[in-house]
C-alpha cells in the first residue's frame, strides 16, 4: 500500500506559518514526485486556507480532534462535517495529549472515529502505552486493549488509520528500538486481521513518536509500518521534506 505521512502540527501555528507549508508544497513539486501521501494536521484556524493551498500541491490537510457530534451546544468544539468543510479529508482522534489532557476514553475515541466517517474523513486513531507499562511489560496488552476499543466496527468497510505512538517516545527524542516497533506493528497487524479479515490487512498503521530525518529511513523500513505520525519535525519544512523522501 502506499505509505502515509502526516504532519501533526499540535497547537503551532500562526498565520506566518503558512509560509513553511508554501515551502513544503514548493519543494514537493519542483523535486521528484513523493512516494507517500502527504498530510498536515494544522490547528483549526489555520485548517481552511491550508486546504486550499494543499490542493494545489497534492499535501492533504486533517483536523487533530473532533467532537462525536456533527454540530450543535457544544462551546469550543469543532465537528468532523466542519473539518470536512474546510477541506480536510483526515483527522486525528484519541491522541494521547487529548486522552491525558481531556481525559479521553476509548469509548470516546472510537465514537468520534465514527463521527468523522459519517463526515466523510478518515479517522487516524492513536494508541500508546506508557513508559510505566512498557516497564511492567504490559505495552502490548494495554496497546491491544486500545485498539479493540477504539476502532470502530465500521473499520470492516470504510478506511481508518492507525497511528502507534508510545506516550514517552513524543516529544523526546526517544524512540523504541526497530526491533520493538516492528514486534508492537505485527501485533496489532495480527489483532486488525483476527477482527477484519483481508480488511485487516490493508489498514495502514503509522508510527509516531520522534520521527525525525535522522531515523526515519529506517523506521519506514519495518515490516507493517505504513508510514509516520510526525510532531515536531513536521513544523519545519525542510526537515518534514527529508522524511517525505525517507520513504
Ligand atoms: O502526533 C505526533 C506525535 O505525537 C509525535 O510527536 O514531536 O515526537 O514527533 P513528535
Amino acid at each position: 500500500m502506499t505509505p502515509l505521512i502526516v504532519g501533526n502540527w499540535k497547537m503551532n501555528g500562526l498565520g506566518a506559518s503558512l509560509g513553511e507549508f508554501a515551502d513544503l508544497a514548493s519543494l514537493l513539486t519542483t523535486g521528484e514526485p513523493p512516494r507517500c501521501i502527504v498530510a498536515i494536521c494544522p490547528p483549526a484556524t489555520l485548517l481552511s486556507q491550508m486546504a486550499d493551498q494543499g490542493a494545489l500541491s497534492g499535501i492533504l490537510t486533517g483536523g487533530q480532534d473532533c467532537h462525536v457530534a456533527q454540530n450543535g451546544a457544544h462551546t469550543g468544539d469543532i465537528s468532523a462535517a466542519m473539518l470536512a468543510d474546510a477541506g480536510a479529508q483526515f483527522v486525528i482522534v484519541g491522541h494521547s495529549e487529548r486522552r491525558a489532557d481531556h481525559g479521553e476514553t476509548d469509548d470516546l475515541v472510537r465514537r468520534k472515529a465514527v463521527a468523522a466517517l459519517a463526515a466523510g474523513l478518515t479517522p487516524i486513531i492513536c494508541v500508546g502505552e506508557t513508559e510505566a507499562e512498557r516497564d511492567a511489560g504490559q505495552a502490548e496488552a494495554v496497546v491491544g486493549a486500545q485498539l479493540a476499543a477504539s476502532v470502530p466496527d465500521e473499520a470492516a468497510s470504510h478506511e481508518v488509520v492507525i497511528a502507534y505512538e508510545p506516550v514517552w517516545a513524543i516529544g523526546t527524542g526517544r524512540t523504541p528500538t526497530n526491533e520493538e516497533i516492528g514486534q508492537m506493528h505485527g501485533a496489532l497487524r495480527a489483532r486488525l486481521v483476527e477482527r477484519f479479515g483481508d480488511r485487516g490487512a490493508a489498514i495502514r498503521l503509522l508510527y509516531g513518536g520522534s520521527m525525525k530525518p535522522i531515523n526515519a529511513r529506517e523506521i519506514l523500513m519495518i515490516d507493517n509500518v505504513d508510514g509516520g505520525l510526525v510532531g515536531g519535525a513536521s513544523l519545519l519544512a525542510k526537515d518534514f521534506y527529508a522524511i517525505i523522501c525517507s520513504v
